[in-house]
């Protein structure tokens, strides 16, 4: 038994995520968490909602809330949605909360005494109507080099040219509106990261075992232009961290919160921390996961996140560990994700475009979602989601493959033997044949699972239903039965033991019809099929059980189409 920390990229508080944001991150890691579980290791999963900063400010003000009143309803939100898609979270929790904010601080201030924090006098575009610092894409005006009157202070959408916002003509605020604006100087803490490129480059390059994509990501940042540049920490806002040097207050710091991308990694830890207090545990319990010099020597540490998230993952984050001068447990191993795209195009949150997390959940059960985003995760490269590709593979795979074999099976015994399994003689030779090729199977998709090779998992349990029906189609009990009761009634024992043994390898795919399958085998899963022929021996003549409910329901072209419509435009 081993210990696993898993951790999910935090989910921007503001809005509703999309299914492409779900399988980027939450849901992989899901996969993972339980598979480990189900394997008998301790495994703490954590996510978090990554709550500050101005887009989170600017949602609540939209709808007339407080920044944390707005961020605790969002939060119970996303908290309903994650159980509704069955993420196993051992806790979820919240950028916000005060265990993030001391370790934030204290993060700020080891840095500090380390020598990795030095200040800077910047000068900032300030509004007077809005009563703040404008951060610079919040500043609007004329591009000096195409005219277009909509470009932000960062870029300029419109030719792609990079600006700062003192490059504006007519610049205003693009809160207010107000053209009252004022340059004025502000101090800001920058992380030298460039003092800590020389240990993270050595850091990564003894990585050698990471996905390809996470760590030419990570290369590229470090390597190309400038290479890793020293990064502001600090913002001019009211919603966040108030910084702060340890418990000490930051002289000339006064009113100033730490940049969203600085706190919300430290969440994780901070997330653990919640855990423990949320759990009656002492401090001692969470951070056996994250010290070193407290337990977390035999932790293995893996996040999963969308490839945008990469450089924060590989360079950031490992900076403030790292310059902090202490023994805090680094990642292991980061799986990252390409995009989903959506009908040929982006799914896109500003836009509303595509199928988010709640209509999702509206219009059917959380697993044909998982099944469908799993099996076509976005790894290699991008994928992507089309209506027809996905009732496809709902109709073929959980409808016609498993969920056709649960009720076949079913049915059939309790018509002729009713609602117990049948015992019948031992094996014979198809019997012994199927478990040997279900062994091979299930040592695949175990090494597929351990490797963290998601769709080539689920193409695994898929060859595994697909040769239990298989099994069944040639054994034909229901022909058998008339000649030969009793050696149907061998072949019905191992259909009712082979689901069984299906509800226990796909419940980290479809954890809701896995429980529903064990459900009706009267069983719990609690034991993994190390041993295959003992595994299928489990449910013994005279066991009952009973014929479970449709499974999987067909999506019919109707429904598709009527989807397809609905989610064509911009959400509402
Ligand atoms: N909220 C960020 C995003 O959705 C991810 C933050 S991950 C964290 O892109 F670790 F930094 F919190
Ligand atoms: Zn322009």
């Amino acid at each position: 038994m081993a210990r696993h920390l898993i951790t999910s990229a935090l989910p921007y508080i503001n809005g509703i995520k999309h299914l492409g944001n779900l399988v980027g991150s939450q849901l992989p890691a899901d996969l993972y968490a339980r598979y480990l579980r189900a394997r008998g290791h301790e495994v703490m999963f954590i996510c978090a909602t990554d709550e500050h900063g101005t887009p989170a400010e600017l949602a609540a003000a939209k709808t007339g809330e407080a920044v944390a009143d707005y961020c605790a309803r969002m939060h119970s939100v996303q908290t309903a949605l994650a159980q509704g898609f069955g993420l196993s979270f051992d806790h979820y929790g919240r950028s916000s909360s005060d265990q993030n904010r001391r370790l934030t601080q204290h993060f700020a201030g080891r840095l500090a005494d380390q020598g990795y924090i030095r200040e800077v006098v910047e000068k900032q575009v300030y509004s007077h109507a809005d009563n703040r610092f404008l951060p610079d894409r919040y500043i609007e005006g004329t591009c000096p080099n195409c005219g277009y009157d909509k470009a932000r202070g960062d870029q300029c959408e419109n030719c792609t040219k990079q600006l700062d916002p003192t490059d504006l003509i007519n610049p205003r605020s693009a809160i207010s509106g107000s053209t009252d604006l004022e340059v004025r100087e502000t101090k800001h803490l920058y992380l030298r990261q460039s003092a800590l490129k020389g240990d993270i480059a050595a850091w990564i390059d003894g990585k050698a075992d990471w996905p390809i994509l996470t760590t030419s990501i990570a290369r590229k940042w470090l390597n190309d232009g400038d290479g890793l540049q020293d990064r502001g920490i600090t913002r001019d806002l009211d919603w966040g961290v108030p910084v702060k040097r340890g418990d000490a207050d930051w002289p000339g710091m006064e009113g100033k919160v730490f940049y969203v991308w600085f706190d919300a990694p430290i969440e994780y830890i901070g997330a653990t921390a919640e855990w423990a207090e949320a759990n009656g545990a002492d401090d001692a319990a969470w951070r056996r996961w994250w010290r070193l010099d407290e337990g977390a020597e035999d932790v293995t540490y893996t996040q999963f996140m969308g490839k945008d998230n990469v450089p924060f993952h590989t360079l950031s984050f490992p900076a403030t560990l790292i310059g902090s001068g202490e023994p805090w447990k680094m990642v292991d191993y980061i799986k990252s994700f390409n995009y989903l795209t959506y009908q040929g195009g982006q799914f896109s949150t500003s836009q509303g475009r595509g199928v988010f997390m709640d209509h999702a959940l509206e219009i059917l059960p959380a697993d044909y979602w998982r099944w469908w985003l799993l099996s076509h995760a976005p790894e290699s490269g991008d994928s992507e989601f089309t209506w027809e590709n996905f009732q496809q593979s709902v109709n073929k795979d959980l409808a016609d493959v498993l969920g056709n074999f649960v009720s076949r099976i079913t049915k059939f015994c309790r018509a002729k033997f009713g609602e117990t399994v049948p015992e019948g003689p031992a094996w014979g030779p198809a019997e012994l044949a199927l478990i040997d090729t279900l062994t091979t199977r299930i040592r695949a998709y175990e090494a597929n699972m351990e490797a963290m090779e998601v769709r080539k998992a689920a193409s695994e349990l898929r060859a595994i239903w697909v040769s239990g029906n298989e099994y069944l189609q040639s054994a034909a009990p229901w022909t058998v039965f008339k000649t030969d009761p009793d050696q149907a009634a061998m072949q019905v024992r191992m259909g009712l033991n082979l689901i069984r043994l299906y509800a226990i390898l796909s419940q980290p795919f479809i954890p809701f019809a896995s429980a529903s399958m064990l459900a009706a085998m009267g069983t719990d899963g609690a034991d993994w099929p190390t041993d295959v022929a003992q595994a299928l021996q489990a449910l013994a003549p005279g066991h009952g059980f009973t014929v479970p409910e449709v499974m999987f329901a067909k999506i019919s072209d109707e429904d598709r189409a009527a989807w397809e419509a609905r989610f064509q435009g911009v959400r509402t």
